[in-house]
């Protein structure tokens, strides 16, 4: 489904009332501080706060204790990051006593569950306000609201319409990410992101197209193409992800473009194909497996078999035969017993993947999974947790030997704080290099020789 815009009349509204913040606030030049949780998506969305923040006169906050607007970007896929917020918002109760002007505030995907903003509100008398992850252009009026002492809640906007063109404060000035869809209709029988973020839209290809080009002509040379599935892009509409890699492929001032996450049973042979035809996309994918087991994957809703995964990883290989894998696990999901995990183990190494991201269960609310019979006690999920954490060690170590004397080519991504001529960037392939060199050389792209491995990157000498 094509994502619906905003109407141009509501955005415009906004900026009228940005303004107004700016020309009230301008005396003071307060500051900024935000608290990202979760996935890319919640960085992205973080980036365009910023923008809108700073197009209203908000200044970026060396530190959460010197800012004067203190935003929480929530995640509430697993309940460890719920419980760590819950306590940083806490934390600011005693600040607030002390600070009138102080502007507090939580958005993102925790937000977008029936009733927690309503909970969190009560909770916290001292919070200004809360939104959702679609509404983050009504921040302005949110941000006017809040200076005038009135608190906002501010969750869901019908369709869940998009809007183009917000301003955005990157942290890279050489790469960026750029949202290619929003939602997921997948419903993993485990998964709350189908509840909060809402059903899958794509944006124009014309859209996506025109943001890289803009990129690019500000010096960003490599884009991240995120969705929650980025190759189920273009649903219901006469284009597919094979189409965008290659328009994007197009783009005068891009060298390399990544994407992420991509789901296995929307892994065709002519995305294979588009992925090894055209240059620029890079030899590496995000493609979480979740179990080994079918019976494990069958009761996920995930839509593939063990043997299905296998086959797609063969011929992937096959096709770009230098590509890297990564993925992610959940262990001791409702009803999976000792051989399940096993099934797991040995798919895991089975496929060798360079790196992996590793979670217990984390029963959510509202999902078909919380309810499922034979949930796993904690300590046993703790203990597979780090049997497979064990072996993907392993396999990390196993991966990076392969790579002792690979030549290849590296973005230059940052420098050690400590030892200040170490520098660090990725290879095509997603794995990380640290090499002798000038910090000038930051983002630039520099070949680099493969000399020696850590535990979970790789040491080089440059050209
Ligand atoms: N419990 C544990 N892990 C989860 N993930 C998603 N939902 C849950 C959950 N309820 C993991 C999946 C997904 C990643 C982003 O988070 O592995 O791919
Ligand atoms: Fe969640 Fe599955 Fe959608 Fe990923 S594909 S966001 S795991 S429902």
């Amino acid at each position: 489904m094509i994502a619906k815009q905003i109407e141009p009349e509501r955005l415009q509204r906004q900026q009228a009332i940005s303004r107004q913040v700016k020309e009230q606030i301008s005396s003071r030049s307060p500051t900024y501080y935000i608290e990202t949780y979760g996935c890319q998506m919640n960085v992205r969305d973080s980036q365009t706060i910023a923008g809108l923040l700073e197009q209203m006169g908000y200044l970026p906050a060396a530190s959460k204790e010197e800012a004067k607007v203190i935003l929480f970007n929530t995640c509430c896929v697993r309940d460890h990051a719920e419980k760590r917020l819950l306590a940083n918002i806490g934390a600011l109760k005693e600040r607030k006593d002390g600070e009138e002007d102080l502007i507090i505030g939580i958005c993102g995907c925790m937000m977008q569950q029936p009733d927690t903003a309503k909970k969190v509100m009560n909770r916290f008398p001292f919070v200004n306000f809360v939104f959702g992850t679609n509404v983050l252009w009504r921040l302005p009026e949110i941000i006017q609201c809040a200076l005038s002492g009135e608190r906002v809640t501010a969750t869901e906007e019908e369709g869940f319409a998009i809007a183009e063109d917000l301003p955005a404060q990157r942290d890279s000035q050489y790469s960026a990410f750029v949202n290619i869809t929003f939602g997921c209709d997948n419903f993993c029988t485990y998964c709350i992101v189908p509840y909060v973020r809402g059903r899958e839209r794509s944006r124009a290809l014309v859209d996506v197209v025109e943001e890289v080009r803009s990129l690019a002509s500000s010096g960003i040379s490599e884009v991240t193409l995120l969705g929650q599935n980025v190759n189920s892009y273009g649903k219901g509409m006469d284009v597919d992800f094979a189409d965008l890699l290659k328009a994007v492929n197009g783009v005068d001032g891009i060298r390399r473009i990544r994407y992420m996450s991509s789901h296995p049973k929307d892994l065709s042979p002519r995305l294979m194909e588009a992925i090894a035809q055209n240059s620029k996309v890079c030899h590496h994918m995000h493609l979480p497996m979740q179990s080994g087991s079918t019976e494990i994957l069958r009761r996920m809703n995930r839509n593939y078999s063990r043997e299905k995964y296998l086959q797609l990883v063969d011929k992937l290989r096959t096709v770009v035969p230098d590509i890297e894998l990564t993925t992610d696990v959940i262990v001791g999901f409702p009803g999976e017993t000792e051989q399940d995990f096993l099934d797991t183990l040995s798919l895991m190494d089975q496929v060798g993947f360079s790196a992996a991201f590793t979670f217990k269960y984390s029963p959510r609310k509202g999902t078909r999974a919380a309810d499922m019979p034979d949930q796993i006690p904690e300590a046993v999920k703790k203990e597979r947790l780090q049997r497979l954490n064990d072996l993907q060690t392993r396999k990390t170590r196993e991966n990076n030997q392969k790579y002792l004397g690979h030549r290849g080519e590296v973005l230059v991504e940052g420098f050690d704080q400590r030892e200040q001529t170490l520098l660090f960037g990725k290879l095509g392939t997603f794995k990380m290099v640290y090499f002798p060199g000038d910090k000038g050389l930051l983002g630039t792209y520099q070949t680099v020789t493969v000399t020696d491995t850590a535990k979970n990157s790789l040491l080089g000498q440059m050209e």
